[in-house]
């Protein structure tokens, strides 16, 4: 590299940071968050406010940075907005939540935090994700410091304690996976997510073996229980009814529908002609692969989601030859999942009348538009993360060279329109907090892989595989 771009990059670098500073959220004195964006040219709306999910990008960043002191704060604030009492009001959240997003406000010159859970939120969706990403941030604490002290206090016990019942708790459905509303994650609009959504289950997965690690279990048996349990059978249920690649499409081109029975093939009863199966048969390339976006009944939602494939790969969600399947298949279709700027959020767009049907007519949400088929900066951190563990550091590294010649300039905005991801987003907000970290994050990343432990877990080890095996053996043969 010429000393002319060196510099150049250092340059961005600092700006990156100064602008990131300035996001930061004080209460009582103390760094508690980052505002979702600051951007002063439109109306705020909520973007003031510090947003779990968005936090977790630039929490990370501080803790690789040292600055632990803000994540700490976050953690001990955060959890004492988390409801520890059932509550009688229906329209109050559940025990055990944690809110979507908080703001401090002085009420008689006494400063608190207001929390929202989704019940100012547009269209109240639950932010089910939030309690899922503060155990990840937990974790990342935990590893970054290697202290294990926070974790392990009383509070901290019994917040973990209830995210986990909340989780775990006896429904009417009987899969290992999560049931959750629409627009329950990032893509927090109707857009036809609800059920059984792979991003809610990527999160879950590595919250549950967060709390595997943080939990003590003097005290806590039954929940360590109950995620020993559900580990194997969530991992292998993904592993099996979500893989797309094409054998496996070659074999639901063949399902039978209507089956009844223990010896069904095609257990969730998806009736082929529902799936875009002529153009996945164009677009797989014969070494790749995927995670559906969701499985449920008579339902196989063929989109490609990237958090939720990319967290699987970070969390070991995704088997060893699965996480190299995907990268391969972001490798081969470079063009329609990642383009101008890393990357879409889910791939293909929802079109014409499913658009207006599943959408609601969302005007936010037209095609290759947001949340539908958007491209969002804040993704480049997890796709270095899955390049770092799957050893394939150059597509990451490709990324981050289109994202950085462009993402100043446009003034760090929340997300890009257009097939290739080559318009400014037509809402976007312009310096997004989530979009200044991810970038600082993925190079982060990149530069020091040894901090990739902070955010991904490892395999199973032997006795835990075994003890895995057996329930997948008895899970899929009974
Ligand atoms: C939008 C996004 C959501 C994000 C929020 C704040 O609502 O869909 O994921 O948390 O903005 O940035």
């Amino acid at each position: 590299m010429q000393l002319e771009d060196l510099v150049t990059i250092k340059s961005l670098e600092n700006e990156a940071w100064e602008a990131l500073e300035k996001t930061i959220m004080y209460y009582q004195g103390r760094p508690v968050g980052t505002v979702a964006a600051l951007d002063g040219t439109v109306d705020a709306l909520n973007y003031d406010q510090c947003f779990i999910r968005d936090f977790v990008s630039s929490g990370i960043l501080f803790l690789i940075k040292g600055r632990t002191d803000i994540v700490r704060n976050f953690l001990e604030e955060t959890l004492k907005l988390q409801p520890k009492e059932n509550q009688l009001d229906a329209y109050k959240p559940g025990r055990g939540m944690i809110p979507a997003s908080f703001k401090a406000v002085s009420l008689n010159g006494e400063e608190y935090l207001e929390a929202d859970f989704g019940e100012h939120a547009i269209a109240r969706v639950t932010p089910v994700d939030s309690c899922l990403w503060w155990m990840i941030l937990l974790k990342a604490y935990v590893a970054a410091t290697k202290d294990y002290s926070l974790a392990y206090q009383p509070d901290f016990q019994y917040g973990i304690k209830l995210i986990m019942e909340l989780c775990l708790a006896t429904r009417f459905d009987m899969y290992p996976t999560l049931l959750v509303p629409d627009g329950a994650c990032m893509i927090d609009r109707r857009l036809g997510i609800y059920g059984h959504p792979l991003e809610i289950q990527s999160l879950f997965y590595a919250a549950l073996r967060a709390a595997r690690d943080l939990l003590i279990c003097n005290g806590n048996q039954d929940i360590v229980n109950a995620i020993d349990n559900r580990l194997p059978v969530l991992r292998a249920h993904i592993r099996k009814h979500y893989w797309i690649d094409l054998a496996r499409l070659n074999a639901i081109y063949r399902y039978k529908g209507e089956e009844y029975g223990k010896g069904a093939v095609n257990q969730f009863n998806i009736y082929v002609d529902s799936l875009p199966y002529y153009e996945l048969d164009r677009w797989l390339p014969k070494t790749g692969g995927y995670l559906a976006g969701n499985v449920g009944p008579s339902q196989l939602d063929t989109r490609f989601f990237a958090l939720g494939n990319l967290m699987a790969i970070i969390s070991d969600l995704a088997s060893e030859e699965q996480s190299q399947a995907i990268m391969n298949l972001i490798e081969k279709r470079w063009q329609d999942l990642v383009g101008d700027m890393p990357m879409k959020i889910v791939f293909p767009a929802l079109e014409n009348e499913e658009y207006r049907m599943i959408t609601g007519c969302d005007p936010k949400n037209i095609p290759w538009s947001y949340h539908n088929g958007g491209n969002w900066p804040v993704l480049m951190w997890m796709l270095a993360a899955a390049a770092v563990k799957t050893n394939r550091i150059c597509l990451a590294e490709k990324a981050i060279e289109i994202a950085q010649a462009r993402l100043r300039d446009d003034e760090w905005p929340e997300y890009y329109d257009g097939k290739k991801g080559r318009l400014i987003g037509k809402q976007a907000r312009k310096y997004q907090t989530w979009t200044i970290a991810g970038l600082l994050l993925a190079k982060e990343l990149i530069n020091n892989p040894s901090m990739l432990p902070l955010v991904s877990f490892e395999p199973f080890t032997a006795e835990q595989v075994s003890r895995a095996c057996e329930f997948e053996i008895d899970s899929f043969d009974s």
